[in-house]
């Protein structure tokens, strides 16, 4: 069972024929709203990836909607509690090559109690998985008392910030950031990672696959990604990391759990949107790439 400290987000997407330049009004071509969140969106992945998930999060008085959704997509929710702040929203930019830049705001997703995150722990057996991000607070506490009570602990350090990693280094069993943020962490430790005292590290390399560097071989492992046309690649980490935890929670080896990542995240960033178009398992699984 998978317990995901994680952001709800609404997601503003707005179509542009380009990213917009400092004093630029720009005319959106189209819009969409959903639900996101870089938690809420790994959430998802996991439930449809076939693990059992339990979302630890907050949101605000009118984000009774997110809960019934991530409920309706298979999420536990009993640890979501809805609270006073609004909820946390994302404004995407997305171009006409599919890349994005995003306005957040974290609202409810900032305001976790420890007695929230620990009273959700309590229920957790040490045959769990802890999952974190860094779009909500308290992953220090919620690190440090996983381990405790004997979970593994995989941290997506996204949105990245070196020092936030720094603060559950030594509480994390699974680290997953992309290239630029594994150069951050080097120069922030002023180690190399295969250094670092964590079991695995995957290092995500876009449409170039991803790395993975485990503590106990010399060399890194390369995986290939599955081509496709990128039409909208928000929401592909996520996807990426809900398949990867899911998969190994469900006792795959790691290169398997890897691949099928690679696999769900090439078909994530065929679609537009984000939670509500993490493709299903049987999907992952059966999809011609060429
Ligand atoms: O990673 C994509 C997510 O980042 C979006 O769903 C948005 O909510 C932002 O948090
Ligand atoms: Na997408």
């Amino acid at each position: 069972m998978i317990w995901n400290l994680g952001s709800i987000n609404v997601d503003n997407f707005y179509y542009l024929p380009h990213l917009v330049a400092p004093g630029e009004t720009l005319a959106a071509t189209d819009y969409k709203q959903g639900l996101g969140g870089k938690g809420a969106n790994m959430s998802v992945a996991c439930a449809r990836a076939g693990a059992r998930v339990s979302h630890i999060g907050a949101v605000g008085p009118e984000g009774k909607w997110a809960v019934d959704r991530l409920l309706e997509y298979g999420v536990d929710t009993p640890h979501i509690t809805l609270t006073e702040t609004p909820t946390g929203h994302a404004n995407i930019c997305i171009d006409r090559a599919g890349e994005n830049s995003i306005v957040l705001f974290s609202g409810a997703n900032g305001v976790l109690t420890e007695q929230m995150i620990g009273g959700a722990l309590t229920q957790a057996s040490a045959k769990d998985v802890l999952l974190m991000q860094n779009e909500t607070n308290g992953q220090p506490y919620a690190a440090r008392t996983a381990r405790t009570l004997g979970l593994q602990v995989v941290y997506a350090a996204a949105p990245f910030s070196a020092e936030a990693v720094l603060e559950v280094i030594d509480h994390i069993d699974l680290l997953v950031l992309n290239e630029v943020e594994a150069a951050q962490l080097r120069d922030a430790t002023g180690k190399e990672l295969s250094d670092l005292v964590i079991e695995n590290i995957v290092v995500t390399l876009g449409s170039m696959g991803c790395e993975l560097i485990a503590r106990n071989s010399a060399a890194a492992t390369r995986l290939p990604a599955y081509k496709v046309n990128a039409v909208d690649t928000t929401g592909a980490g996520d996807t990426f990391t809900g398949y990867l935890v899911a998969g190994l929670d469900r006792g795959m080896a790691m290169l398997d759990a890897l691949d099928l990542a690679l696999r769900a995240a090439a078909l994530m960033v065929t679609r537009r949107g984000t939670a509500d178009v993490v493709p299903e398992l049987r999907e992952v699984r059966n999809h011609n790439f060429d």
